[in-house]
């Protein structure tokens, strides 16, 4: 029994996450994790895995376009496996935004992929104001006082629960 993880992460959030998840499946079973940039260009030995896991982060309400092209190109290889699919952004560091069905672009992600996945979670990511450019910085601060959020620029805060991520692993693996 194999996993893959495939990430798609700018600033690292989804990335960690993912090798969070992958240190808790090598507990008691194998698996890989490939950053959807590599993924996309290499020919991978489906052969090995039983299980597969995205993350992908949401920048300007969207998913890097990568995510659908990674899913459209293997599609037929993903409906055959045990599948998993998280999302990482900041309005889920909102409890009424946080579930697949109450973050919006996890909702419409899943409703327009043609890949359904047997499993899906919304995790809060990081504000990492510290990584920004200037542009991005501003517009983040301006979004993060309209919603309620932390407006120090020089303060990155990491909003993810990582109880809830081990939750959502230990649901995956009793998967079948
Ligand atoms: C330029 C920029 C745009 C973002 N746009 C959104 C957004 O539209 N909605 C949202 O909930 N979070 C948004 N975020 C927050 C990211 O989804 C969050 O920081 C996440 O942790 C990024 O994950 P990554 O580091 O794996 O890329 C944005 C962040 C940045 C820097």
């Amino acid at each position: 029994m194999k996993t893959l993880i495939i990430f798609c992460s700018r600033n690292g959030q989804t990335k960690k996450i993912s090798f969070y998840i992958a240190d808790i499946i090598r507990m008691n079973q194998l698996c890989d994790v490939i950053n959807i940039n590599d993924a996309i260009k290499i020919k991978l030995n489906w052969k090995q895995y039983d299980r597969i896991l995205i993350g992908a982060s949401i920048y300007y309400g969207h998913f890097n376009p990568i995510v659908n092209k990674f899913i459209k190109y293997n599609l037929c290889t993903l409906k055959k496996l045990i599948s998993g699919f998280f999302s990482v952004n900041l309005t889920a560091r909102k409890s009424d935004k946080n579930l697949p069905n109450t973050n919006s672009y996890t909702k419409k992600f899943l409703i327009n992929s043609p890949w359904k996945p047997d499993c899906c979670a919304v995790f809060a990511g990081a504000l990492q104001y510290s990584r920004y450019n200037w542009f991005n910085k501003n517009i983040i601060k301006i979004i993060m006082f309209l919603t309620g959020g932390a407006t120090d620029l020089n303060c990155d805060i990491e909003y993810t629960d990582w109880e809830k991520v081990k939750f959502f692993v230990n649901h995956f693996k009793q998967l079948k």
